[in-house]
């Protein structure tokens, strides 16, 4: 069953009920403000950090669900109603949430008055904006009043959460015309406060939660909106909301607009104060100046459509799969740019105080967001990359607001630092800018201790043969990607963080995982180091690779496919010979990734078994059996229930690297069945069994063995966005950067007469059709530019700045 429809040529979804099976939201915001926003207008804003400088408070795990956003109740004659249909829920005669990029239209109707609000972020601001439009669609004149709504968090998001001792009393309000100051803390050591305010007079306001909605009721019955009347509350401590009243008349057919705008606004330190006691308000004026008119609110509109269209219009494809068309061109990217800024931070399963920008996360992130904004990329890397410890281990994550990295989440993953010269080759191979690797970059955020950032890659690379174990595989540490495969952990504790606990060095636990990703990245090492002149680097990494190789070979091999890894004991995971856990996803994308066993025939017999075992309606699962019993040797991943997250659910973050490994041996019809069974846009038809929304990806859908099967959990801040992306993109149609320019090696299903690509790489425009005369699968046969032909089928960077047509035909 469907909720809504994708408008292609508006880059828009379209939800057509309010009561979606779980809320679908959007996130607004490009730079530094953001805002998450649901379909019924939930959600909140946070300045940079979700933890930290939190603007709007939001109640997770609520009943019902969805508590706390951006409300405007409509007073028509004692009938009281909210245009996203929650939190009234009265009956709506028509009700429509656009999500586009960067913006959100909610539209709802009730006795023929119509209304419409719109919210973006817009680009240059830190602010909310959204423009709340009436038309009195009836043939008698209208007269209403409606109020506006938002409720202030006291800016530290856990604190407000659970210091209540102390926040009761420190909320602090200024109502100085249609603005309404949140102040908290800023007479003190905040530097910060918030507005939020209407470009039109009012008829009263209210600051007060409790006198506003009333101490007893919900946001569904507030007390202010039902009596239609504004109680001009000026809060003292508990808990300030911000509060608008605007009595409205309409003719029939007449159309009035109104723009609220909800911003954060900071003073220098020497700059808090106009004079003393008195909050200098020129950062807000300004702020307000620039959305007085529907005129200022189009233009930022404007400037966001032109901005996505922008960033989008370098890459474009035009496949025989609309679906893919749909995801490539649009969301799949969106959702790259919004991993790319929330990380794993804050969405409707992360609550913005847990986890903020993870090491492996993000460097992963670049890989489907490098292309779109490459300077921000670079960016990330040098932020990333400061965190790290000098030898060679990192934080597992840093908060955004701070850039220092924390031991919250832990640290001790293995794999963490080598993800760091897989974000470094990608940015490269896009923008051939070698200059990063030179550039000086801290060591623990100790300027001190900087280095260029060839270093920390030297470093990184030397983490892993510093660290073997036994058999001479990569020892595991924490664990590796799969956070929950504890190996050395060893916990008893109920409740114990798997990711912080005591993890003794067993010396012995070690990653077939990280030994396969070892030899995939340990090209681009070798590149890397070269262009620095570190020859005797290269060589020793040339080495190291060729022995992990033969490593994996020989003890990281099960018969019919890779081995997940040895325990603290030496005995093997992921192995005909367990019960449990026989197979794992992970060594077998990896490893075939990394090329090892092509040449053999094994890593077509790992891919065969992968299909045979691994394989499910709605995507490959993590691995099996599942673990029906909590494994102390194991850890976190034995935790979950069966078919659940790590625990063999289909954690979508990795069917990309089979889709990838399977077009390394060729089958493209197989590339393409992973690709669409993960992809959200195709299981569009079944959203009241998939539940999140149809066009960003989940990190994880329930399998076989969980009685919701096919249920999606995490959507929007996965690495799925960017594996996916960059599966379809460079590896099913094949457009792939390279040091020396662009590949075009694509692995398609032989079914398919062709496709275009439009790619902006280096400055140049390439315009590529790829024909597919013979109906194979892969292969390229020749490749003209401009009509003459080109040797090979890597495109040279020509550096003009000018369109070339490439033909490229497959045979
Ligand atoms: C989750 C993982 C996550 C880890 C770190 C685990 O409980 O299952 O997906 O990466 O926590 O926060
Ligand atoms: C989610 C984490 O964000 C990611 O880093 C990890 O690799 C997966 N979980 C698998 O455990």
């Amino acid at each position: 069953m469907k909720y809504g429809y994708f408008d292609d040529a508006a880059r828009e979804y379209v939800i057509t009920r309010p009561d979606t099976p779980y809320p679908w939201i959007n996130y607004l915001g490009e730079e530094d403000f953001f805002s998450l926003m649901s379909n019924t207008s939930g959600g909140y804003s946070f300045y940079k950090d979700a933890r930290m400088l939190r603007l709007t408070r939001y109640r997770y795990n609520n009943v019902p669900t969805d508590a706390g956003g951006k409300y405007y109740y409509i007073n028509e004659n004692g009938d009281l109603w909210t245009p996203g249909w929650m939190p009234v829920k009265a009956d709506l005669e028509k009700y429509e949430c656009r999500h586009g990029l960067g913006y959100t239209v909610i539209t709802g109707k009730r006795n023929g008055l119509l209304c419409e609000q719109t919210a973006l972020v817009p680009l240059g601001y830190t602010a909310e904006v959204t423009r709340v439009k009436f038309r009195n669609e009836t043939d008698k004149k209208k007269e209403f009043t409606f109020f506006s709504f938002v409720e202030f968090c006291l800016w530290n998001a856990l604190d407000d959460m659970t210091n209540f001792q102390r926040n009761f009393s420190i909320g602090e309000v200024e109502v100085i015309g249609t603005t309404i100051y949140h102040k908290t803390e800023y007479r003190e050591r905040r530097n910060h406060y918030a507005v939020f305010s209407v470009n039109a007079n009012i008829d009263g306001f209210d600051t007060d939660r409790e006198t506003f909605i009333g101490l007893y009721n919900g946001f569904d019955d507030p007390d202010v909106p039902k009596a239609g009347k504004s109680r001009n509350s000026i809060a003292s401590g508990w808990a300030p909301i911000g509060s608008h009243s605007i009595k409205v008349k309409l003719e029939p057919g007449e159309e009035k607009s109104f723009i609220f705008v909800l911003g954060y606004c900071e003073n220098p330190e020497d700059q808090k104060w106009e004079c003393p006691g008195v909050i200098n308000k020129a950062p807000a004026q300004k702020l307000l100046a620039a959305f007085r008119t529907d005129e200022q609110f189009e233009a930022a509109m404007q400037a966001m459509h032109a901005y996505f269209e922008e960033q989008l219009s370098n890459y474009q494809a035009k496949t025989p799969d609309e679906k893919m068309n749909r995801m490539v061109n649009t969301w799949n990217q969106y959702q790259c740019t919004v991993t790319y800024h929330m990380s794993r931070s804050a969405s409707y399963f992360e609550s913005g105080i847990g986890r903020g920008m993870g090491f492996r996360d993000s460097t992963q992130d670049l890989l489907g967001f490098v292309h779109i904004i490459p300077e921000l990329a670079r960016e990330r890397i040098l932020d990333i990359a400061a965190t790290q410890m000098e030898d060679g281990s990192a934080y597992h994550q840093y908060q955004p607001l701070t850039k220092k990295g924390n031991n919250d989440i832990g640290s001790g993953f293995n794999d963490d630092p080598l993800w760091l010269i897989f974000g470094v080759a990608a940015y490269i191979k896009e923008t051939g800018d070698e200059s990063i690797l030179d550039e000086m970059v801290a060591y623990d955020c100790d300027a001190s201790k900087a280095k260029p950032l060839s270093d920390h890659l030297i470093r990184s690379f030397h983490h892993v043969t510093d660290n073997l174990g036994p058999h001479g595989l990569p020892l595991i540490g924490r664990a590796d990607w799969n956070d929950c495969l504890n190996l050395n952990c060893f916990s008893k504790t109920p409740g114990e963080s798997f990711q912080t606990t005591a993890n003794f060095e067993s010396g012995v636990a070690e990653s077939v995982f990280i030994a396969g990703m070892f030899v995939a990245v340990g090209e681009d090492y070798q590149q890397l180091c070269k262009m620095r002149g570190l020859d005797d680097e290269a060589a020793f990494a040339d080495v190291e690779c060729k022995k992990m190789y033969d490593t994996v070979m020989k003890d990281g091999w099960d018969g019919k496919w890779f081995l997940r890894a040895y325990d603290a004991f030496g005995n093997k995971i992921g192995s005909h010979e367990n019960r449990d856990g026989q197979i794992f996803i992970e060594p077998q994308g990896f490893c075939v990734m990394a090329g090892i066993g092509i040449k053999e025939g094994r890593a077509k017999e790992a891919l065969d078994s992968v299909r045979d075992l691994l394989d499910t309606p709605y995507g490959v699962s993590l691995l099996w059996p599942t673990y029906k019993e909590y494994h102390v040797e194991l850890g976190e991943i034995t935790s979950y229930p069966p078919s659940y997250k790590e625990n063999g659910g289909i954690f979508c973050h990795n069917n990309p690297w089979i889709t990838i490994a399977e077009t390394m041996i060729g089958r493209g019809d197989r590339a393409l069945s992973t690709y669409q069974h993960i992809c959200p846009a195709y299981t569009e038809d079944i959203s009241e069994r998939h539940r999140t929304e149809p066009y960003v990806y989940p990190q994880m859908i329930a399998s076989v063995d969980a009685p919701r099967q096919g249920e999606a959990k995490n959507s929007w801040l996965t690495g799925t966005a960017s594996w996916t992306l960059y599966s379809v993109t460079q590896y099913i149609l094949g457009i792939r950067p390279q040091y020396n320019g662009l590949m075009i090696d694509p692995c398609i299903s032989d079914k398919w007469d062709g496709f275009t690509i439009t790619r902006k790489f280096r400055g140049d425009t390439f315009h590529i059709t790829v024909t597919n005369p013979d109906h194979v699968m892969k292969g390229v046969k020749s490749i003209t530019v401009d009509g003459k032909a080109i040797e090979g089928n890597v495109l040279p960077v020509y550096g003009d700045g000018k369109e070339h047509n490439v033909q490229a035909v497959m045979g």
